[in-house]
C-alpha cells in the first residue's frame, strides 16, 4: 500500500463511528443472570481456539462500560455499533426477558446518548443461545421467529434511544465457518448443507425488521461482510468457479435483501421451506445497508477432488467447485490478509451497478486491520502507523466510491477496542485502543489520535 500523507474530507454529515461485538468485549458470562451461547460452548472444545482462548472476561467491558464510553467521547464519533447479546435478554433464547440483561443495555445506551453517541445495535452476532442450537439452531425455521421474538423485546426497550438497527452481522461470515467448514461456532461441517443456515438467518433478518418497525424503531440495515471476487486467470473453468463463488458470498446474502431473489435457481430450489413466500419477507425495505469489507479474493478452478486448504485457514470439504488462491503483490496485515483499499472502491461500484435504484444509502459498517503492536512504551505510547495507513486508505476508497456516485454515508473503524478475534484468540488486534490482558488497562494508540482528529476536523469544517 502506497500511503498519503493526507487525509480525505467528507461530506457534511458523514457519520463518524466505532464498532464491536458483545462476546468479543463483554466477558462476565456468567453475571447478571445471562445464559450461555454457542461461542461459550465452542470456546471450551479443545483445540479450535489459538491458544485455548475465550471470551470469559475478554476487555471485561460488561464492568468497564463507563469508561469505554468515556474513550468513545473523547474521540469524538458520532456512533458507536455494538451488539446485544441475546442470551443476556433472553437466557434460553425464547420466553421470558431477564431484567438484569436488559438493563445492562439500558444503561450503556443511556451512557451513550448522554455522551452524545448514538447507539447501533446489532441484534446477533453470532452468539445463538445454547437452547436454540440444541433444538437445531439456524437449520430449524423457528429460529428464524425466535429473532423477531427476541428483536421485538430489544426494540420496545430501546428503541426510544438506538438510532440504527441490524439485525444480523455477517450472515455469510456465519453461514460458512459456523455451518460450512466449523472453524467457528457452532462447529457444523455441513458444506453446501449449510445454505438452509443462510436461508433461515435471512428469513429471521426479514422478521426482525418487521418486528422492530412494529415495535416503533426505524433507520434499520444490515451488516453484511462483501469483497471483490476475481478469477485467477481468464480461462474458462477460472472465470466459471469465480462466478460461483461470487454468487454464494456476495449474492446469495447481498440479492433476497435486496431484490428477494437468489442469484441462482437452483441455489432456491435446493432450501426447504416457503422459499418463495420466504423471500418477500427477507426483502422488508431497508433504510440501509452496511457492508464490512476487509479483502477481496482470487478463485481458480479446483484442482482436484481432494479438499484443499488454497489461502483459506481450514481445509475445504472435498468436491467444491472453486478453490481460493493467494493474491500477490499486496502488503498484508499481520493477519495475513492483503491490504487492498482499491477493492473497497470496487465492491462498491458494484452494488451501485447491480441493484441501482433499489440500493439504500450504504454505511461501512466494519473496515479494519490486525497489527501484532508493541506494547505502550514508558510513555505510554502505542506507534501503531500501519493503521493509520490502512484506515486512511480505504477511506480514500470510499471518498472515491462517493466521487464514482456511490451514496456512503458513514464508516465504523473495526474496532475501537483490541478483542476476542474468535478462533483467533487475543493475538489478533485491530482496536484504536490498545489492551492489556493482564491489568486490562486502556491505551489510545496513535490511530486513535489520528482518527480523533480527522473527525474533529470534520466537525470544524461543517
Ligand atoms: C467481522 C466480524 O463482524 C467481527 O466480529 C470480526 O472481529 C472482524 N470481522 C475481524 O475479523
Amino acid at each position: 500500500m502506497t500511503a498519503t500523507e493526507t487525509n480525505p474530507t467528507f461530506p457534511q454529515g458523514f457519520l463518524w463511528g466505532v464498532a464491536t461485538a458483545a462476546y468479543q468485549i463483554e466477558g462476565a458470562v456468567d453475571e447478571g443472570g445471562r445464559g450461555r451461547s454457542i461461542w461459550d460452548e465452542y470456546c471450551e472444545r479443545p483445540g479450535v481456539i489459538v491458544g485455548g482462548e475465550t471470551g470469559v472476561v475478554a476487555i471485561d467491558h460488561y464492568h468497564r462500560y463507563r469508561e469505554d464510553v468515556g474513550l468513545m467521547r473523547d474521540l469524538g464519533v458520532d456512533a458507536y455499533r455494538l451488539s446485544v447479546s441475546w442470551s443476556r435478554v433472553q437466557p434460553t433464547g425464547r420466553g421470558p426477558v431477564n431484567e438484569e440483561g436488559l438493563d445492562f443495555y439500558d444503561r450503556l445506551v443511556d451512557e451513550l446518548v448522554a455522551a452524545g453517541i448514538d447507539p447501533a445495535v446489532t441484534l446477533f452476532h453470532w452468539d445463538l443461545p445454547v437452547e436454540l442450537q440444541e433444538a437445531g439452531g439456524w437449520l430449524n425455521r423457528e429460529t428464524s421467529y425466535r429473532l423477531a421474538e427476541y428483536a421485538d423485546i430489544v426494540g420496545r426497550r430501546l428503541g426510544d434511544r438506538v438510532r440504527m438497527w441490524m439485525p444480523l452481522n455477517e450472515p455469510v461470515v456465519h453461514t460458512l465457518y459456523g455451518h460450512a467448514l466449523g472453524v467457528h461456532a457452532p462447529g457444523q461441517e455441513l458444506g453446501f448443507g449449510a445454505l438452509q443456515a443462510a436461508h433461515h438467518q435471512l428469513l429471521g433478518h426479514g422478521l426482525s425488521v418487521q418486528a422492530l418497525r412494529a415495535a416503533g424503531c426505524d433507520n434499520i440495515g444490515i451488516a453484511s461482510n462483501h469483497a471483490p471476487v476475481h478469477a485467477a486467470s481468464d480461462s474458462e473453468a477460472d472465470v466459471a468457479a469465480a462466478e460461483i463463488y461470487d454468487h454464494i458470498v456476495n449474492w446469495t446474502f447481498a440479492d433476497p435483501v435486496l431484490r428477494g431473489s437468489y442469484p441462482a435457481e437452483e441455489l432456491a430450489a435446493a432450501l426447504q421451506g416457503p422459499v418463495a413466500e420466504d423471500l418477500e419477507v427477507i426483502s422488508q425495505p431497508l433504510d440501509w445497508f452496511g457492508i464490512n469489507y476487509y479483502e477481496p479474493t482470487l478463485i481458480a478452478a479446483p484442482t482436484s477432488d481432494e479438499g484443499s486448504s488454497g489461502v483459506l485457514e481450514v481445509d475445504l470439504p472435498p468436491g467444491m467447485p472453486f478453490q481460493p488462491v493467494a493474491l500477490e503483490g499486496y502488503e498484508r496485515t499481520d493477519f495475513g490478509w492483503p491490504i487492498v483499499p482499491a477493492g473497497l472502491r470496487e465492491i462498491l461500484g458494484i452494488f451501485a451497478d447491480r441493484f441501482g435504484d433499489a440500493l439504500p444509502p450504504i454505511y461501512i459498517t466494519e473496515s479494519g486491520a490486525s497489527f501484532h503492536d508493541d506494547d505502550p512504551d514508558e510513555n505510554g505510547r502505542v506507534d501503531d502507523r500501519r493503521r493509520i495507513d490502512y484506515h486512511r486508505e480505504h477511506l480514500h476508497a470510499v471518498r472515491a466510491a462517493i466521487e464514482d456516485g456511490v451514496d456512503v454515508r458513514g464508516y465504523f473503524a473495526w474496532s475501537i477496542f483490541d478483542n476476542f478475534e474468535w478462533a483467533a484468540g487475543y493475538k489478533e488486534r485491530f482496536g484504536l485502543v490498545h489492551i492489556d490482558y493482564e491489568t486490562l488497562a486502556r491505551t489510545p494508540k496513535d490511530s486513535y489520535f489520528w482518527y480523533r482528529d480527522l473527525i474533529a476536523g470534520h466537525a470544524s469544517a461543517s
